[in-house]
């Protein structure tokens, strides 16, 4: 399927899910105020890859912690959940910067998805996605 409809109604605060796209797994996780915050606070400058590797803005829009997360509702993150080191799927709220830790090689990645320490050279892809109601991601 080209495209996916998702229903995040019972996704509270703090939660993620896991759906399905194009045979791989998307994160879509609503994000606590204390995870915005820290995804804000983040110096570009300290940044492995300053890229936003968001697929619905132009290609070398910064990474930036809303770059990252849904436009006007930036407590939402939808990614690919695929490790941009050698493709490990990485674990929710997990690793030094309380985001997603990959075990396979030890990469750890921020409240934004972004890549901070170990081996991954690039930040989590965001897809292109919409909101076509409020409860709803269609992903593709
Ligand atoms: Fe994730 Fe290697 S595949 S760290």
């Amino acid at each position: 399927l080209a495209q996916v409809d998702v229903d995040i109604s019972q996704i509270a605060a703090g939660q993620s899910i896991t759906a399905k796209w194009r045979g791989k797994p998307i994160f879509i996780r609503q994000r606590t105020p204390k995870e915005i915050e820290e995804g804000k606070a983040v110096d570009l400058s300290a940044l492995k890859d300053p890229i936003a590797r968001n697929a619905n803005l132009p290609g070398d829009a910064p990474a930036t912690d809303v770059n990252r997360a849904a436009e006007g509702q930036e407590q939402w993150l939808v990614m690919v959940g695929v490790c941009t080191h050698l493709g490990c799927v990485p674990l929710g709220q997990s690793g030094d910067y309380d985001g997603w830790y990959c075990p396979c090689h030890g990469s750890h990645y921020d409240t934004a998805g972004r890549i901070r320490k170990g081996p991954a050279p690039e930040n989590m892809a965001v897809p292109l996605y919409t909101f076509p109601n409020p409860t709803t991601v269609r992903i593709g």
